[in-house]
């Protein structure tokens, strides 16, 4: 990674602003693209390297999946494996999780939605880093089928917890003890001893 010059003087704020605004269209323009017509799609949020997207769209050739991560390279390799294996019906995007919720097209709904080992932010001053937070599973619900599954995973237990208060309070979702649908080490998961899972459905 190349150091800041300290003689170049950072973005103005209006610079930065048309920055995201032209990173937000050229998603919305992505994902028009993408789904042309209505469609009911698995979505992974977080989905690194994508590992687990990969084995489950290899399982379930009659779902359309789509993989977003912030990382470019993991997007790449992600990318790479979907293409190796011919799996037309699976797609990643290098996208921010909130960012590609606003750029869907509206005809677009969430059938089945996957976060697994999502940073756990573990400092309290941070949890409002966390993916997981009323508002954005407020989102991912308007944007969801009515018989949509949020699934959860992972390995640090405060996350765990966090997670399962707020799907328990949540006006959207409610936990079902269903199991978990299919099972593809992640890159994350493999380094892990040891996880917890929970399954929601759309209330
Ligand atoms: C700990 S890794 C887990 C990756 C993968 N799910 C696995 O189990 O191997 C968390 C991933 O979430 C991505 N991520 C974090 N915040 C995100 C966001 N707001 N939108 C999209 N991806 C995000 C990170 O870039 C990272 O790849």
């Amino acid at each position: 990674m190349t150091a800041p010059n300290p003689e170049t003087p950072p973005p103005s704020l209006p610079d930065y602003l048309r920055h995201i605004q032209e990173r937000q269209a050229a998603l919305r323009e992505t994902c028009a693209k993408l789904f042309p017509e209505p469609i009911a799609i698995t979505l992974e949020l977080g989905c690194g390297h994508g590992h687990y997207l990969t084995g489950y769209a290899q399982a379930y050739p009659q779902e359309t999946c789509l993989g977003v991560d912030l990382v470019t390279k993991r997007i790449a390799k992600a990318s790479a494996k979907a293409e190796k294996r011919g799996l037309a019906h699976l797609r990643f995007l290098k996208a921010e999780a909130r960012e590609l919720l606003e750029a869907l097209p509206e005809p677009v709904r969430l059938e089945k939605i996957f976060m697994l080992f999502p940073d756990p932010w573990p400092k309290k001053r941070h949890h409002k880093n966390r993916m997981v937070q009323p508002g954005f599973l407020a989102d991912l619900a308007q944007h969801a089928t009515p018989e949509a599954r949020f699934f959860f995973r992972t390995d640090h237990e405060e996350y765990f917890e966090w997670t399962r208060e707020i799907l328990t309070e949540h006006p959207d979702w409610e936990i079902t003890d269903e199991p978990w649908p299919f099972e593809e080490r992640s890159f994350f998961q493999d380094l892990m001893d040891d996880w917890q899972s929970l399954v929601s459905k759309r209330r």
